[in-house]
């Protein structure tokens, strides 16, 4: 972690932020937060994350102390020093604390944190290979495109497919069709069409996600917003996934199916390079060789 962190406002000593135990994140899960990725101690995309946190924020009624603004302002004092090659922020506000009871409490004052952490950055051998995937049953409700700290069930899909070997749980909606992964949205190409799932109460609306579908614009390739079922994700000639930390990563096994040859296809290559490229243009850097 980095040495300070925010905390309420201030930047303070990371060994002395210290949140109340009553605070109802930790009671009831009563709150939001953003990942945002950061190359050499530039934020990517931030605007947008910025953006989602104050939908998010919306989503759950919670009024949070500070603007557009005076986030973005806060994010960047705190990155000032960072050096490292990948970095994530982390921000989380919750409703703050209060005695426990279950409706809003009239006066209480919201928790707002943020630190940053290094970032290890997905190696290039697995970048190379693709990951494995499982399918789980998706146990979530229909507030999934609110980046809520209500994580069980992505916590617990995610320790099964590390328990399976596997990269990435991907979760299966009943009469809906595999939705998204436990921390990631996922995308497939069928005939030539790209597509991933629509906006919806299923899904976070990622960022990366939005990134993805603006390159294959500009690239001309077909897009299609559905959800697939598990036997058309299956036959798909590529799937990938996609997150703010794991970029554009293919998948190359699903529940035990090997996908397309077994190797991150074409249009997944050419979009994680196109990624790159976008990350290389906004935050002002060069990965050089190391682009892929
Ligand atoms: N998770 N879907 C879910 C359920 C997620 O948790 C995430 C990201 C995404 C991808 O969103 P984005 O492209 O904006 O990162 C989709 C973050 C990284 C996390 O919880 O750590």
């Amino acid at each position: 972690m980095g040495e300070s962190v925010f905390l309420n406002g201030e930047f303070i000593a990371a060994e002395q932020a210290f949140v109340s135990i009553g605070d109802r994140g930790f009671q009831f899960g009563d709150g939001i937060y953003e990942v945002i990725w950061c190359y050499q101690g530039r934020a990517f995309r931030l605007n947008e994350h910025i953006e989602r946190l104050l939908g998010s924020a919306a989503g759950i009624r919670l009024e949070l102390p500070y603007g557009r603004d005076e986030l973005v302002k806060y994010v960047k004092q705190m990155l000032t020093d960072i050096k490292w090659e990948y970095a994530s922020v982390y921000i989380q506000a919750t409703r703050g604390p209060a005695v426990r009871t279950h409706a809003f409490p009239s006066d209480v004052q919201p928790t707002v944190i943020m630190y940053v952490n290094q970032g290890q950055g997905v190696p290039t051998s697995t970048r190379e290979a693709g990951i494995a995937t499982i399918i789980v049953p998706d146990t979530r409700g229909t507030l999934c495109n609110i980046k809520s700290v209500n994580l069980l069930p992505n916590v617990l899909a995610r320790q099964a497919a590390v328990e399976a070997g596997a990269g990435e749980a991907l979760f299966e909606r009943d009469g809906i069709g595999v939705v998204e992964g436990a921390a990631s949205n996922i995308f497939a190409v069928r005939d030539g069409v790209l597509s991933t799932g629509p906006l919806s109460p299923y899904t976070l609306p990622g960022v990366t996600r939005d990134c993805v579908l603006q390159l294959a614009k500009s690239k001309g390739l077909p897009v299609a917003l559905e959800f697939l079922s598990r036997e058309e994700l299956i036959t798909s000639s590529e799937v990938f996934i996609t997150s703010t930390s794991k970029e554009v990563l293919a998948v190359t096994d699903i529940a035990g199916h090997v996908i397309g040859n077994g190797r991150p296809g074409p249009v997944t290559l050419e979009l994680a390079d196109g990624y790159r490229v976008l990350v290389e243009r906004e935050c002002g850097i060069k990965f050089g060789d190391n682009r892929c």
